[in-house]
């Protein structure tokens, strides 16, 4: 009876799950050089006692915004440790979308005993500066989300903290980032805003690559899993699916589940077959897309469905064999090689499957590997064998 449970948690590949979380800070970021040296360019006199600076960083879901500014934080604290006081305070602004909500979650920061009601803005305000001119400290303040602030709200904390040392002796209390997947995020604010903003200071995220996503899963399943359990076919698969949203955390999840398919199972080795295109996520296929096609444009499919469910990719050659075997087992002649190959074209620009060209490109150079991302195998294969059956 106990064997089912046995296998959770048995560690046949996963040693430390913290890795799988999304609030895990990687200690370096994949793909992030060039963003990372320009936050650097844009806080290169952070040095200087008295100079603040601001950054906005604007990208699509879950191209890694919230994780460069942690990463850069954490990165410039240290650089800086003994010429400068750095505190770092994260906000959230979809968890604290209120002015007051974020200024009482800064004084927390600097203050965790800071009491919960009973001052206004100003108020706070002031006691934020006090603080950090005692402590002779800086505050890096990342308002994370700052569009929900702002859309809820108004611009005017953001004009307050970067007009915190205007009238003041001290300057260089405090240096903001501002996060935002909203891309037009400049146009909410007002000009006296953008000016001090300055608009060179704008670092835009890309949605990432698959390359990309596939070094972000082979990170995590490095320091999670016992050396080797994830090999690389089924990292670069994590990396295809996921490339389509072009979202790490869609990759993590994917790693995650794969790792307990792979466990479930009692293996120690996480297959291409474990990385499934996630219920919640399944780009679903519409019907019509499968109506539009010839019968000999669904024998091929067919076969080649049948291959990826169990397998990462296939190549144009075995795809033609598989379609041979196919068209006799449902009575049909098959067509010619050329035909069989307008049919591969068709059934591509259909979107229903992705074709590549490898290295190994001899003989006629025609050998490329079929792939499919957006599409569940399994349930076409069902779909094309009940209408052939059908007749
Ligand atoms: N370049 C990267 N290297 C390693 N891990 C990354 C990288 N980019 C993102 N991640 C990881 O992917 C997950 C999502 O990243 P993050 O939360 O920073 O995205 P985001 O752009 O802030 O998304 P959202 O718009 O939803 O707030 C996190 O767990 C993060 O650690
Ligand atoms: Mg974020």
């Amino acid at each position: 009876m106990a064997g089912y449970i046995d296998r959770i948690g048995a560690g046949k590949v996963l040693l430390d799950k913290g890795p799988l979380s999304y609030d895990w800070i990687p200690p370096a970021l994949i793909g992030r050089d060039d963003e990372l040296a320009d936050m650097a360019a844009i806080f290169s006199q952070m040095e200087n006692q008295y100079t603040s600076c601001q950054a906005v960083i604007l990208g699509p879901v879950g191209s890694g915004k919230t994780v460069l500014t942690q990463r850069f934080g954490d990165d410039i604290r240290q650089h800086l440790e003994g010429r400068r006081h750095i505190i770092f305070a994260h906000v959230n602004c979809r968890n604290h979308p209120t002015g007051s909500q974020v200024l009482q979650q800064i004084a927390l920061a600097l203050d965790p005993g800071h009491p919960e009601r009973g001052f206004s803005s100003g108020e706070i305000i002031q006691s934020i500066r006090r603080n950090l001119s005692t402590h002779n400290a800086h505050l890096l303040l990342i308002l994370d989300e700052v569009d929900v602030l702002i859309l809820r709200d108004s611009s005017d904390l953001i004009y307050k903290l970067l007009r915190i040392d205007e009238g003041q002796e001290w300057s260089g209390s405090l240096s903001l980032i501002l996060v935002s997947q909203n891309q037009t995020l400049l146009k909410l604010f007002e000009p006296a805003i953008i000016s001090r903003l300055g608009q060179s200071n704008v670092i835009e995220l890309a949605a990432y690559d698959e390359v990309t996503l596939t070094g972000i899963a082979r990170q995590r399943a490095d320091v999670a899993c016992r050396t080797g359990s994830v090999g690389d076919e089924t990292l670069a698969k994590i990396g295809r699916f996921s490339g389509e949203s072009g979202d790490a955390r869609h990759a993590i999840e994917l790693l995650d589940a794969a790792i307990r398919r792979a466990e479930k199972a009692g293996r120690g080795d996480v297959l291409p077959e474990d990385v499934r295109v996630s219920t919640l996520r399944q780009a679903a296929f519409e019907p019509s897309q499968i109506d539009v096609l010839s019968k000999h444009q669904k024998l091929v499919l067919l076969g080649i469905c049948r291959r990826l469910k169990k397998a990462d990719h296939i190549s144009s050659g075995d795809a033609q064999k598989l379609y041979n075997l196919v068209c006799e087992e449902f009575g049909f002649k098959p067509r010619s090689y050329t035909t069989f190959w307008k049919h591969l074209k068709a059934l591509e620009v259909e979107g229903l499957i992705d074709t590549r060209t490898t290295k190994a490109n001899v003989g006629r150079g025609r050998t490329r590997h079929i792939t499919m991302t957006n599409t569940l195998p399994a349930s076409l294969e069902s779909r094309i064998e009940r209408e052939m059956l059908r007749g």
